[in-house]
Formats: structure tokens, C-alpha cells, sequence
């Protein structure tokens, strides 16, 4: 190893767009003035996202954070002894040691920010690959077992529980299987499936190996959201140098075992994270919905029995098989079982990602990891669960982060993206807005949501608009049940749970 001293500047998109590629050249730059010996490590991100870009420097063993780092701040940092962990107004402490990090239950995101997401000693050397060594060894069974006892539901918004997923797969008849991530990351306020890619890129290949191992499929394929291009650039990378070192290709670790991974872009269209409209796009077709049944799982890309998986989902399974699925299952509450990363968006001091057991409320995640709203005013409404989620009002933010607590509530956690909102939103405006984005983003491929969705914005605007108020609002209820009870997906079948909750909680701004 080399005396060079390590610093640790992020290449991740939040870093990146807030100057991490220019503090990382400033810092190259005033080490070359001060003659210091330096290696510039691009790891990716904590999550922290609000002391981006967060430098460290390693120590004596230890990483130090400074942040947020601006490229301005950089010489005065140097000056001030950035190499040795010297004192500055913008010091951190030991990146250990930082509160929002500290309290953290870190189980899928445990190596983001901690390694070089483009080294694969990094991750050997931090329990990579551990899972799948122990698949080969324990064989099929006993990782369908595994998954099955881990509790582990779907991250991407349905939350199925995916060993009977697997199980499904791995019984259906066929030679030829695929495994299919759903990297399409549509919902409002979500990063954590960019920032698992960015950052631990290998958990994700290594996830759809051991995915791929356990139903007898040997060929996978991401769908990245198009608007990703870092994480495009990172992933590409990623497969490149796993195939190279023997980890994608043929007889993988002399397992017997073969597969690739293919990396396809997506189609910049909401409707394509859906898990069928997805598979249309992968096999070349407009991104339409597909009828259930037959399940994706029977019957799935290009009529072969499928696993479609979430990032997180699949990026959480290699240490269920290193650590036990029982390990997994010891976090969490109820069939919540182990732990979500929770997205802070919108109007928040404090947004960034935060990994955590099931079980904890909102009030909790929001106030003392949030730190409350950005604007300083109070909180007046939380979307969760993306477009499609339901607004909570304050009263409920003392709900458990449970999916069943969630839809007993009348919403749902889905993806794990929290968008806050101060007391100066409208939820007029946010309810039309729920319409006007099913009409945009529908498939239409079924009436209730094609149609549906238009005539709702007109029906919010004549209530708004005061006109026959009492009689429209009753027609958005009939709309609401319409499209419920008629739609071919949950577009058209959840467009109505942010509506109905902005009406239910929030009527006085539905009559101004
Ligand atoms: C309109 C719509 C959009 C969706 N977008 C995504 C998405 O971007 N990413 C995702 O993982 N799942 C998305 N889903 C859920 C998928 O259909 C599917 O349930 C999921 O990919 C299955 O993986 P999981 O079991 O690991 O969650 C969406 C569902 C709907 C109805
Ligand atoms: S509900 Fe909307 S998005 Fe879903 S199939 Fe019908 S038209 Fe398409």
C-alpha cells in the first residue's frame, strides 16, 4: 500500500451537482502547490446528501469528514491542515461518529461511501461476494430458503414477498429463465436505488447472480432509468470489471454456474418501472401494460419465466445469504421485516437517505433525522410511497413505518420516498396535479385512467373554480371509485389515493 495520504471526494450524481468534481481538482491541484502526496479516492456517497459534497481524509485508519465542501472552501481547508484532520469551521469529526450515520440500522447501503465503488478488493475486502460463495457452496435450495426466511419484501413499491417470488420462478418449466432489475426509479423524492448503484455497484451484480443461481436463470438485464447518467457510467464500469476478474461469463468461480448481466436504458417514461410495461420496453415495444395473468413470473421477457426485482430488493439479498436470513429477519416489525432506505425530500432541512429497521414513525424520520422543513415553518403535509402515495397530514405522522400500519392508514411506504411539504402548500393544486400526471404518464392502454385522469383536472378545476362545488366534488368521488374498481394497473388504480387524501384532510383548500 502506498504512504499516500487518502482523500475521499464523492462521484455521485447529488456530490457531483453540488461541485465534487471541481473540489476534487481544486484539492489535486493544492496538494501538487504544497508538494503533500495524496491519492484522490472517488467513493460514493453516505446518503448524507445536505453535507455534500462530504470530503474525508483517512487518518491514522480513521476517516475524517469535512462538509458541505464547496470548491471555494478547498485552500482555506488545506491551509488549515485538511491532509492531517486539521480544525476547520467545516470539520465533522470521524465519519463514524456523525449522528445521522451512527444511528443508522446500515444493511444494504452498509459499503456506500465507505469504498471505492469500482474496486473489487475494496468490496472483497468489506464481505463482497461473501453471499455468493455461500449460494455455491449451500446450493439452491438452501438460498430460496434463505430469502424465504429473511422476510425480505419487494423495495420497488408492491412490496411482494420475494422468495416466494424466486420459488415461483424457480418451478416454472423452461430451459431459459431471466432476472430482470428494475432500475427505472420513477417516484418522486427516490434516490436510494441511484446511490446503491453509484456507490456499491457490485452488491447489485452480485444480488442478480445469487437471483440468478437460485431459479436457474443465466442471463440478466438492468433497466436504468435514461435520466442516470453517472449511474449509467458507474454500472457499465461495474459489469465491465466484474466480467473481467471472472464474476459475470462462464463457470463462475468454478461453480458450473454461467451468467450475464446486459445494462438497457430506459425510456424516460414513469409507466415503464411497471413491472410488465417494463418488460415491453426491454424486448424493443412502447411501453405499454401487459394483462395479469399470466405473471411475469410465469410468463415474462419474451415469454420466459421472469424475476423482476427491485435494486434495493436485489442489493439487499448478498449479505441475507452471508449473514442468514434470520439475521435479516431480527430488524423490523409485524411482516415488515428488516430494514427500508427511507429518501428525505422536498422541503426538509436534513434530506439525504436513511436506512433504518421497519417500525420507526415519520415524526421521527422527519424531526430528528430531517430535521423539520427546509422553510423553518411547519410541516402541513408528507407524500409517501411516489406519485401515487397518499398525502398524510400531520395528525398521522405518528404512524408506523409498517406496510400494513401505512395502508391501514390509507397510504403506503412503496419505494420509501418521503416528500415533505410546509404549511404553504396548496392541496388543491397538489390533488390536480396528481390527475394531470396520470393523463400525462398513462399508458392508455384502459379508459378509467386514460380518460379519467383528464376529466379529474377538470372536475378539481370547477371545484376549485366554485362552480356546483358539492355536486363535482361528489363526481371525483365516483370518478375516484371508477378508476379504482376499472384500471388495468395501479397508474390508473392508486392516481386516486393522493386525490381522495387531499380531500379527506385537507378540505378547506379545495373550498377558498
Ligand atoms: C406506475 C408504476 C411505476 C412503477 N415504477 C417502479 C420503478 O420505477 N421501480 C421499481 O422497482 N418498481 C416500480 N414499480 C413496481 C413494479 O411494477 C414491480 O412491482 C417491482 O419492480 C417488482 O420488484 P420488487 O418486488 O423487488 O419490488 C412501479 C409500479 C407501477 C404501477
Ligand atoms: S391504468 Fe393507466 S397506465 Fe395502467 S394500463 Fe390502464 S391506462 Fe395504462
Amino acid at each position: 500500500m502506498s504512504d499516500a495520504i487518502r482523500i475521499y471526494v464523492p462521484r455521485e450524481a447529488a456530490a457531483v451537482s453540488l461541485g465534487a468534481d471541481d473540489v476534487a481538482a481544486r484539492i489535486a491541484e493544492a496538494a501538487d502547490k504544497h508538494k503533500s502526496d495524496i491519492e484522490i479516492v472517488r467513493n460514493g456517497s453516505w446518503g448524507i446528501a445536505w453535507l455534500e459534497p462530504l470530503v474525508e481524509v483517512s487518518v491514522d485508519g480513521q476517516r475524517i469528514a469535512y462538509g458541505p465542501v464547496g470548491p471555494d472552501d478547498v485552500d482555506g481547508l488545506v491551509a488549515a491542515g485538511l491532509f492531517d484532520g486539521g480544525d476547520h469551521r467545516l470539520k465533522l469529526g470521524p465519519t463514524e461518529e456523525i449522528d445521522w450515520l451512527k444511528n443508522q440500522d446500515r444493511w444494504t447501503f452498509r459499503r456506500c461511501g465507505l469504498i471505492d465503488p469500482l474496486s473489487l478488493d475494496d468490496y472483497e475486502a468489506n464481505g463482497g461476494f461473501a453471499g455468493l460463495r455461500t449460494a455455491f457452496d449451500k446450493g439452491t435450495a438452501y438460498v430460496l430458503e434463505q430469502v424465504k426466511a429473511s422476510g425480505l419484501r419487494g423495495r420497488g413499491g408492491a412490496g411482494f414477498p420475494t422468495g416466494i417470488k424466486w420459488q415461483t420462478v424457480a418451478d416454472a418449466s423452461g430451459a431459459q429463465k431471466y432476472i430482470t432489475c428494475n432500475a427505472d426509479e420513477g417516484d418522486s423524492g427516490t434516490f436510494s436505488d441511484r446511490i446503491l448503484m453509484e456507490s456499491d455497484p457490485l452488491t447489485l451484480i452480485e444480488g442478480m447472480l445469487i437471483a440468478g443461481y437460485a431459479v436457474g436463470a443465466n442471463k440478466g438485464y438492468i433497466y436504468l432509468r435514461a435520466e442516470y447518467p453517472l449511474t449509467r457510467q458507474v454500472l457499465g464500469k461495474a459489469i465491465k470489471l466484474a466480467r473481467s476478474h471472472g464474476w459475470l461469463g462462464e463457470n463462475i468461480e468454478g461453480s458450473g454456474f454461467d451468467f450475464e448481466i446486459d445494462l438497457h436504458i430506459g425510456a424516460g417514461s414513469y409507466i415503464c418501472g411497471e413491472e410488465t410495461a417494463m418488460l415491453e420496453s426491454l424486448e424493443g415495444k412502447a411501453g405499454v401494460i401487459r394483462y395479469r395473468p399470466p405473471l411475469p413470473a410465469i410468463e415474462g421477457l419474451f415469454g420466459k419465466p421472469t424475476v423482476v426485482n427491485n435494486v434495493v430488493t436485489l442489493g439487499s439479498v448478498p449479505d441475507i445469504l452471508a449473514l442468514g436470513g434470520e439475521a435479516y429477519a431480527a430488524h423490523g416489525v409485524g411482516r415488515s421485516k428488516g430494514t427500508l432506505a427511507f429518501q428525505l425530500a422536498g422541503n426538509i432541512k436534513r434530506g439525504g437517505l436513511v436506512e433504518k429497521a421497519f417500525g420507526l414513525t415519520l415524526r421521527e424520520l422527519i424531526e430528528d433525522w430531517g430535521g423539520g422543513t427546509a422553510s423553518g415553518r411547519d410541516v402541513r403535509a408528507v407524500q409517501i410511497g411516489g406519485p401515487l402515495g397518499a398525502y398524510f397530514p400531520e395528525k398521522l405522522l405518528d404512524t408506523p413505518l409498517d406496510y400494513e400500519a401505512f395502508i391501514e392508514a390509507g397510504g403506503m411506504i412503496g419505494h420509501g420516498g418521503i416528500v415533505v411539504f410546509d404549511d404553504t402548500v396548496d392541496m388543491s393544486a397538489q390533488a390536480r396535479f396528481a390527475m394531470e400526471f396520470c393523463a400525462i404518464e398513462s399508458c392508455g392502454k384502459c379508459t378509467p385512467c386514460r380518460i379519467g385522469s383528464v376529466r379529474g383536472v377538470e372536475v378539481i378545476d370547477r371545484i376549485v373554480g366554485n362552480e356546483k362545488r358539492e355536486d363535482n366534488l361528489n363526481l371525483l368521488n365516483d370518478l375516484c371509485d371508477t378508476m379504482i374498481d376499472g384500471s388495468l394497473c395501479a397508474m390508473g388504480g392508486m392516481t386516486p389515493f393522493p386525490v381522495r387524501s387531499a380531500v379527506e384532510h385537507f378540505p378547506e383548500d379545495f373550498n377558498k
